[in-house]
């Protein structure tokens, strides 16, 4: 979110996958370092160790490095007008429809897919390894969104988890591992390794 130049991070405890992350020389404080993440196209969090500065990135960056970082501040802001809002990963596992619901249930929409490399970034830190994405795929092979079935493009989907597309049987779409890769899976399964990652709208 930014309201103002205003922009908003939040601790993450329990981080479950490793992240990739580059140190930032010459930080001296938290709030510089928060900085940092601000200023780099591909940062979506960081983590202060009381003297160094250690964004969270994309794979992609040169020099990063994968590793467990189990708290991090990460960036909720999300693509240009909305919050990050993450549920605790529901004990009993969840489906696509009720984590849509768990969403609207709190006027909320299910996250939709990260478009810029900050928005990746920012997903990769949070408390479950998968997470299910306002995405499905429609009968004739394209993607729209699950919550209103607005068109979705292709090239949204910059990479496929190992084992993905599944043959193109499974029409729900989720995301997960470090790298925030795709997959597709059937709609009726509930599962223990996603989480619910909602959104909310936030004024410019
Ligand atoms: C912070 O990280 C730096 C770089 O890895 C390390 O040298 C330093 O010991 C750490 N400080 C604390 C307090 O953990
Ligand atoms: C959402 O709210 C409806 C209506 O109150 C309720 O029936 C449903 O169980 C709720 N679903 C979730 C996942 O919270
Ligand atoms: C999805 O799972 C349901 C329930 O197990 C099953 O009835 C259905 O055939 C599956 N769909 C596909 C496309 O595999």
């Amino acid at each position: 979110m930014s309201v103002g130049g205003l922009v908003l991070f939040g601790l993450v405890t329990e981080v479950v996958l490793p992240v990739w992350t580059v140190q930032e020389a010459g930080v001296a404080s938290q709030v510089a370092c928060a900085s940092r993440c601000s200023q780099h196209d591909a940062c979506g969090g960081f983590q202060w160790n009381s003297s160094s500065c250690f964004l969270v990135v994309v794979a992609s960056v040169p020099g990063a490095v994968n590793g467990a970082m189990t708290n991090a501040f990460r960036l909720n802001s999300y693509r240009t007008n909305y919050h990050l809002y993450e549920f605790p990963p529901p004990p009993g596992g969840i489906d696509p429809a009720n984590a849509l619901a768990t969403c609207r249930n709190n006027s909320m929409d299910l996250v939709p897919y990260p478009v810029t490399l900050k928005d990746r970034a920012s997903l990769s830190i949070r408390q479950t390894r998968r997470l299910f994405v306002d995405m499905i795929r429609a009968s004739d092979g394209s993607y729209v969104t699950l919550s209103s079935g607005v068109p979705v493009p292709n090239t949204a989907i910059y990479g496929w988890m190992p084992g993905s597309p599944d043959g193109g049987i499974g029409r729900c779409i989720g995301m997960g591992g470090p790298d925030l890769l795709f997959f597709d899976f059937n709609c009726s399964y509930t599962t223990t390794n996603a989480g619910v990652i909602c959104v909310y709208s936030t004024l410019q």
